[in-house]
């Protein structure tokens, strides 16, 4: 098969991963017969600096021409200073919502390789953890108006959180079929004792309940659920929630892993344009330096092959590859804890040794 990639390496310790997850996507294309061609577009902080636009109205349109996204990390203290209308942040929203991406799953699983470098250790996660968090990502407050003003002779900012029923129906019906794959059973994050908004997605998601009714479904506030994935993370199989919400508990949730430095994500459409990216930002305190984990990236490739062009051998080869490095004991800094065994490698040195177990 021939396949076309839009890349965005975008700022900080982008480039660098975005390069290992490549080599590994190559390595399959050769063993696999397939071709990945791929169209590099600035994004973020480097397109700031070329454009004076985060991404140009032709980077965008490249971005819907092609048959998947792959996304590095966008953002830096270089740029945190200009109009906030301007910040690298903003494309990646853009191509969000342009590209329609409205469910982003992003699964949190932990190696049992990298059990050490969980903080939490042993407690809650002794039967290993493997949990898949949807988050609803075109919509939101993310989305809804923002604004600043001038209020009783004082500054005040509002931003709104919306939702319409069909975009709570459409997220919802990804997290049903996802259960129905996995554990069938969802937890539907809310906040609904007190947000409107809350009790709109409660009652949808009821009456989806309903409808899969093969599936096991809960409600839970947020707060809670930010209690219980530290108390009992084991309890979860599928999360759905709204966008902020998604946004704060993925990343507490990769924590139980052991590094937000292994968690993939998938944006998807209705269609199999997808983007995939790691869900951790551009760590520009270590750009550069070669020591970033590519781990992360390379297991959004391996589902961007499950997800847009429905190559499942190919996407379980990765994760294999990816999991027998684990166990020969290599390690980047951030996953290679106290243990005095574990090989410490570069980001390329594990980029290199992915594609070694390849073939
Ligand atoms: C994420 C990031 C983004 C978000 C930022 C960079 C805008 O934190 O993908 O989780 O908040 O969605
Ligand atoms: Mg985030």
């Amino acid at each position: 098969m021939n396949k076309k990639i839009t890349v965005l390496k975008g700022d900080g310790i982008g480039p660098e991963i975005v390069d290992e997850a490549l080599k590994v996507l190559d390595k399959i294309g050769e063993k696999f017969g397939h071709t990945f061609d791929k169209d590099f577009v600035d994004i973020g902080g480097a397109s700031i600096d070329k454009f004076g636009v985060p991404i140009t109205d032709e980077g965008l349109e490249r971005c819907k021409n092609c048959d998947s996204v792959l996304l590095g990390a966008v953002g830096g203290p270089k740029w945190d200073v200009i109009d906030p209308a301007k910040r690298p942040e903003k494309a990646l929203l853009k191509v969000r919502s342009e590209l329609g991406l409205f469910a982003n799953l992003r699964p949190t699983k932990m190696f049992a390789q990298l059990k050490g470098a969980s903080p939490l250790k042993e407690t809650g996660i002794k039967d290993g953890l493997d949990l898949m968090m949807v988050r609803e990502l075109t919509g939101g407050i993310y989305f809804g108006e923002h604004k600043t003003f001038e209020q009783n002779g004082e500054e005040a900012a509002s931003d709104l959180m919306f939702y319409s029923e069909h975009e709570i129906e459409r997220i919802g019906r990804v997290a049903f079929e996802t259960a129905r794959k996995r554990g069938k059973k969802v937890h539907s994050v809310d906040k609904a004792n007190v947000l409107d908004s809350s009790k709109l997605w409660r009652k949808v998601m009821h009456r989806l309940a309903e409808e899969y009714s093969d599936v096991e479904y809960s409600d839970i506030l947020v707060d809670n659920t930010a209690m219980q994935l530290i108390r009992n993370p084991g309890q979860f199989d599928v999360i759905v929630t709204e966008n902020m919400f998604g946004d704060i508990l993925s990343d507490e949730a990769s924590m139980l892993t052991g590094s937000i430095g292994m968690m993939p994500s998938a944006s998807l459409s209705s269609s199999t344009l997808g983007m995939y990216e790691p869900i951790h930002g551009s760590a520009p305190d270590i750009a550069g330096m070669n020591i970033a984990n590519p781990l992360g990236t390379i297991l959004s490739v391996a589902m961007m092959l499950r997800y847009s062009f429905d190559m499942i051998e190919e996407a379980d080869a990765v994760e294999k590859a990816v999991d027998e490095v684990l166990t020969d004991g290599y390690r980047t800094g951030d996953i290679a804890g106290k243990d005095e065994n574990v090989k410490k490698v570069t980001c390329s040195e594990m980029g290199d040794l992915v594609c070694s177990k390849l073939g």
